[in-house]
Parts: C-alpha cells; sequence; structure tokens
C-alpha cells in the first residue's frame, strides 16, 4: 500500500490567510494542518507517501517536510499545476502507484480515527468512508441500504438524498489510475472524485465503511476554528509525529 497526500489548490475561501502560504500549512494548534493527514497515513504503516503541491508552494513543503526519514519514511513529490479535481492526483501519481493499492487523504482533512485495519486488509476495489453531518450540501454524499451498500451517490447534492458525507480518505487498487485518465470534466470543469467511487459502485467493488470519531475538512474560517479546538481536545495525545 502506497500512499498520497494531495495538498494542492490555492485556498481561495480562506483568504487572506492563504494569500502567502498554502491551507494545508495553516497552523492547526500546534502543527500545520498536513501533519494531521500525515499522521493517519504513518499509523496505518505507509511508508511511500506521494505529496502532491501547487507550485508556488513547493518549497515550503520541501523545507517542512523533507526527504521523510525523519518520520522513517520515504517522501515525494508532485507539482499539481492547476487544481482540476481530486481524480487528477491519480493520473499525477500514476509511476509512482505503479501495481500498488493506494490510499489518498486531503492535505485539510482531519480524522480522529485509525484506519491501519482498513489500510492494512484492503485487496482490491474501492473503499470509501461516510460521516453523518448536518451540511451534507458541502460534501460528497452517499444514500446506502441497511448493509451499507451504495445506492446513489452525488457530489454536493442541492436536493437532499441523505444525511451522510463522503470523507477525504479513499483506497482505491491501481486500476483507479486509468479510470482516472478516462474520465471526463464535469460542468464545473473538473474531474469528480464521486466519478471514481461510481465506476467501482457499478462494478459491484465498492465499499463504504462509517468513521466513528470525530471529522473534519478543514477548508473554511469555522471548520478551521473547530478544528483547533479538536485537535487541542482530543487529538494531541493520539499523534505519532
Ligand atoms: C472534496 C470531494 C468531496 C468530499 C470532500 C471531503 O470536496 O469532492 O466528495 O466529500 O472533498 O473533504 P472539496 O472539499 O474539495 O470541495
Amino acid at each position: 500500500m502506497r500512499g498520497i497526500i494531495l495538498s494542492g489548490g490555492a485556498g481561495t475561501r480562506l483568504r487572506p490567510l492563504t494569500k502567502i502560504t498554502s491551507k494545508q500549512l495553516l497552523p492547526v494548534y500546534n502543527k500545520p494542518m498536513i501533519y494531521y493527514p500525515l499522521n493517519t497515513l504513518l499509523k496505518a504503516g505507509i511508508k511511500e507517501i506521494l505529496i502532491i503541491v501547487a507550485p508556488e508552494r513547493a518549497g515550503d513543503y520541501l523545507n517542512l517536510l523533507g526527504s521523510g526519514s525523519r518520520f522513517g519514511v520515504k517522501f515525494t513529490y508532485e507539482i499539481q499545476d492547476e487544481p482540476k479535481g481530486l481524480p487528477e492526483a491519480f493520473i499525477i501519481g500514476e509511476n509512482f502507484i505503479d501495481r500498488e493499492n493506494i490510499t489518498m487523504i486531503l492535505g485539510d482533512n482531519i480524522f480522529e480515527d485509525d484506519f491501519s485495519a482498513d489500510i492494512k486488509n484492503f485487496k482490491s476495489g474501492g473503499k470509501i468512508f461516510v460521516k453523518k453531518v448536518s451540511d451534507p450540501e458541502r460534501s460528497g454524499v452517499v444514500k446506502f441500504d441497511q448493509r451499507m451498500k451504495a445506492l446513489e451517490i452525488v457530489e454536493k447534492p442541492k436536493k437532499w438524498i441523505s444525511d451522510y458525507a463522503i470523507v477525504g480518505l479513499y483506497i482505491y487498487d491501481h486500476r483507479v489510475v486509468e479510470i482516472a485518465k478516462n474520465l471526463k470534466l464535469s460542468d464545473r470543469g473538473e474531474l469528480e472524485i464521486i466519478d471514481l467511487h461510481n465506476w467501482y459502485l457499478a462494478k459491484a467493488e465498492l465499499e463504504v465503511a462509517m468513521v466513528n470519531g470525530d471529522w473534519l475538512d478543514a477548508g473554511t474560517f469555522d471548520s478551521l476554528l473547530e478544528a483547533q479546538n479538536l485537535a487541542k481536545q482530543k487529538l494531541q495525545e493520539k499523534l505519532i509525529i
């Protein structure tokens, strides 16, 4: 299993905080934001991690994280020239992924849970994780039956379909690279991660699992503030970095 942290984008929703730095480098209590998703991958024993960054900020990431040897792992860096959607990470990461399974975590997603078992036991197909939220219109959303079989997946639905948001941690087999390459741009001009989920769903190879602990996408002022409190009150004692 290899890992990707997608840490690109311009963080426009957090201006002016992100005018001179990357969203995922902003402080979340006493650590840069990216330490939290990095911690999630390290805890699961992933040793090879691709960090995808925006060109303007690449030097800052190198300064902060370096080769990875300090964390006992190897980092590879790639540039995402423009944010063209999450699946682009698998196209950029083609050589890195090779024939391995891949866990991708978003650089602004902060989890309390430990995903070690899911990541270590993963064999093939796709696996996504959901969390009940009060604002499903902010996320990819999945409707599923009593046995957690996905019935419908929609990106930021305008009309309510479910309260279960798809969080920013995805496990796929290496086929994801070819699938991503064949996706078409959506109406908002991006490759959509839900199209990958839907590809595996159509093949009956998509597993949906529940996130039990806290989860935040720290991409807005309010969720960033919440993340600070979560980090101070609950996450510090569980961090391994
Ligand atoms: C992205 C995905 C969405 C997912 C979310 C999790 O949205 O497109 O499906 O639920 O991450 O953080 P974004 O936050 O990039 O708008």
